[in-house]
């Protein structure tokens, strides 16, 4: 505890030191204020939600003056709680969200604690009040809802297509040629297809964020796995749209074994290619090498990359460029499913310009825990 001119002191007119040092080890922070209305006591952490550095600001001194808290409609809460002179029957209030002096957001609740022996007429002593920072929990709460606002905007975009296209089908059937039906049941399928994806994303990044995904771990041969399934079958279609090459160290050495979830791997690196075909231009180049007894898979394009302010941003939940069917999950989940495998994945420029992914994978058996 601290007095004005710093020295320590016991918390409360007679209360002990090691009370007073037990304050210090309260999670939250701790004012108590005394019968003159002025600051008793202030713990360090109280000193720090409240962002006042210096306790002789508060200590000894009027606590309307130096510790000012306002609510929601703008009221001074002290005026308004009247802590000293209202009912006897009060005994302090739950957790308020207020407005401190230095208009930090600070969760306070209050005890009244009274002197007498009962009958109504004690007074209140001491008001104590205990305070936590609101910034952490309302972070929180927006960022939550942010989520399921994105969410639920991402969903309804695909499903307004299918309702629609399938009402106008099923009544006026008749009237669209055979053409215009094809198209229609086109966007349907891409739409509802797209609808799924987004599902599966939604249900890894929940997965992802609650360290409940479970990894599939086998032997991978990954040379042949980004052959067959990633680069010919899935997005290989336009010819040369996507080339596979062997850096120097694995066509010298060959790749080392690993260990790891094919499944997963697939994923990664069709969004990684997908991404270069879609938000970037020109030949997708994916190169596949070793670096001692890491994996690395570069996938590299040629369009306008991507600026160094925006590196990191690529890899948060919803954030994308102005592409239109674009979520912005595929690379948070990307970087989910890399650090799964206990490897890393980084975005930086290529000598053409374009952008240039790295993941870079553990070989042998990674220090997860197989299903
Ligand atoms: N190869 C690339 N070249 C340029 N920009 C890229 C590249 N890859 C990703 N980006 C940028 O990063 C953003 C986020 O990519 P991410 O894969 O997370 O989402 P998305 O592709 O927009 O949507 P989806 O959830 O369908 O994958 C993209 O919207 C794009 O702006
Ligand atoms: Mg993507």
């Amino acid at each position: 505890m601290t007095t004005a001119d710093g020295e320590r002191v016991p918390a409360t007119p007679g209360s002990s030191a090691p009370v007073a040092s037990m304050a210090e080890l309260l999670p939250d922070g701790l004012v108590v204020v005394g019968a003159d209305r002025r600051v008793r006591l202030v713990n360090a952490e109280a000193l720090r939600i409240l962002d006042i550095p210096d306790p002789a600001d508060l200590i000894g001194l009027p606590v309307d003056d130096v510790l000012p808290l306002t609510d929601k409609y703008g009221r001074d809460w002290w005026a308004h709680a009247d802590p000293w002179d209202g009912a006897a029957s009060r005994t302090g209030h739950l957790e308020k969200l207020l407005v401190g002096p230095r208009g930090k957001e600070v969760l306070v609740t209050a005890r009244y604690v009274r002197s007498g022996l009962g009958g109504g007429d004690e007074r209140v002593d001491r008001v104590m009040l205990g305070l936590r920072d609101a910034e952490a929990r309302q972070r929180a709460e927006r960022d939550q809802a942010t989520v399921l606002s994105t969410v639920a905007h991402e969903l309804r975009a695909p499903l307004t297509s299918v309702t629609g296209f399938t009402s106008s089908l099923l009544r006026r059937w008749e009237r669209f040629t055979d053409e215009q039906k094809r198209l229609m049941i086109e966007t349907i399928e891409a739409d509802a297809n797209r609808l799924t994806r987004l599902i599966t994303e939604l249900l890894d990044i929940s997965r992802l964020d609650s360290d409940s995904l479970n990894l599939r771990l086998g032997p991978v041969d990954l040379h042949d796995l980004l052959r067959t399934h990633v680069v010919r079958h899935e997005l290989g279609r336009a010819t040369g749209a996507v080339r596979l090459e062997l850096g120097d160290a694995a066509a010298e050495q060959g790749l080392p074994e690993m260990w790891a979830d094919a499944d997963r791997l697939e994923q990664i690196f069709f969004n990684l290619i997908e991404n270069a075909l879609r938000h970037g231009a020109g030949v997708v180049t994916v190169t596949l090498d070793r670096r001692g007894e890491w994996v690395v898979v570069r996938v590299d394009d040629e369009g306008d990359g991507i600026p160094p302010s925006d590196r990191e941003k690529v890899f948060g939940r919803f954030w994308h460029g102005p592409s239109n069917a674009s979520t912005g999950l595929g690379l948070y989940v990307v970087r989910g499913l890399v650090e799964a495998h206990g490897g890393t994945v980084t975005v930086e420029e290529n000598e053409a310009g374009g952008a240039r992914f790295d993941v870079r994978l553990p070989s042998g058996l990674p220090d997860v825990v197989s299903e």
